[in-house]
């Protein structure tokens, strides 16, 4: 049976109301922060005004307005902030998408930062405030098509962080490891380095975060089939940008690295069977040729 949703699902964000709820009620939970150089902390109790700003500028008067200042991460700020993260996702827009560049001169290492700092950094946020928000509709009502949503979104938040985790701490690596020995610097080991299998698993975890986020597409359409709520909305519009970010993402990793990496990797095998092999570089250009 499906609920009529008449209100509007923010708890109270009076000071009062700090503090009152348990410090996980209806909290995100599922997709793991990352720690480490550089990993985001968008949307969580750990975050700062500056993280937010940073990645959001339009949040500058969410928090102004909330009383969020600098100095304090969120959680330090406000015990129970549940309710400011819910304001915040709401406020935030999804960002614009990153300019079209022409890789025929890039090397390896600038298509991975490209790829790290506009598109896994963005989405990684986007993934979490759009995890807030489909989680409170479940949380808040009972409705099958909203539950049928979170379940959904949940997959696709766990799959696919799991799926940039790899990239980041498998495939990349291996990929500039390429590079570099291409470059004459071996690593030391003498072992040699396997991109083709990282590569194999990149495109599975392409092919499988697609159907998450068409499972993720069919569960909102279907709820806002019968239901009427801003929040739905806001998810819908969001979804609607990650995947058209996700399609560029995907287009530059299998179109441009993929094969670049493999002709690196290419190059690496000859120079290993004979050292006085000359190596042409790993200019992304030569994988397009
Ligand atoms: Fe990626
Ligand atoms: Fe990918």
């Amino acid at each position: 049976m499906n609920h009529q949703l008449t209100h509007t699902s923010i708890p109270d964000p009076s000071p009062a109301h700090r503090g009152s709820a348990p410090a996980d009620a209806g909290a995100p939970g599922v997709a793991r922060a990352r720690h480490g150089p550089g990993a985001p902390s968008l949307f969580t109790p750990m975050s700062f005004r500056s993280d937010f700003t940073a990645a959001y500028p339009e949040l500058e008067r969410v928090c102004r307005e909330i009383g969020f200042g600098p100095g304090l991460s969120l959680g330090r700020w406000c015990t129970s902030p549940d309710w400011a993260l819910l304001e915040l996702a709401r406020s935030a827009s999804p960002p614009q998408p990153s300019a079209a560049c022409d890789w025929s001169q890039a090397e390896i290492d600038e298509l991975i930062t490209c790829l790290v700092e506009h598109h896994h950094r963005p989405l990684r946020h986007e993934l979490r405030r759009l995890g807030i928000l489909a989680r409170n509709l479940a949380h808040c009502y009972v409705n099958a098509r909203l539950s049928t949503l979170d379940q959904a979104f949940v997959q696709l938040e766990t799959a696919l962080c799991a799926h940039l985790d790899n990239e980041e701490d498998e495939v990349f690596p291996r990929c500039l490891a390429i590079e570099t020995a291409n470059r004459g610097h071996q690593d030391g080991t003498g072992s040699r380095i396997d991109v083709t299998t990282a590569i194999r698993m990149m495109a599975s975890g392409h092919a499988q975060s697609m159907q998450d986020c068409a499972a993720v597409q069919a569960a909102l359409d279907a709820a806002m089939g019968e239901i009427a709520n801003s929040d739905l909305v806001l998810v819908h519009r969001g979804m609607n940008a990650l995947v058209a970010d996700f399609a560029v993402h995907t287009a530059l990793e299998d179109g441009i690295l993929v094969p670049a990496a493999l002709f690196a990797e290419e190059q690496y095998d000859a120079s290993r069977q004979d050292p006085d092999a000359a190596s042409p570089g790993p200019r992304l250009a030569y994988a397009q040729d």
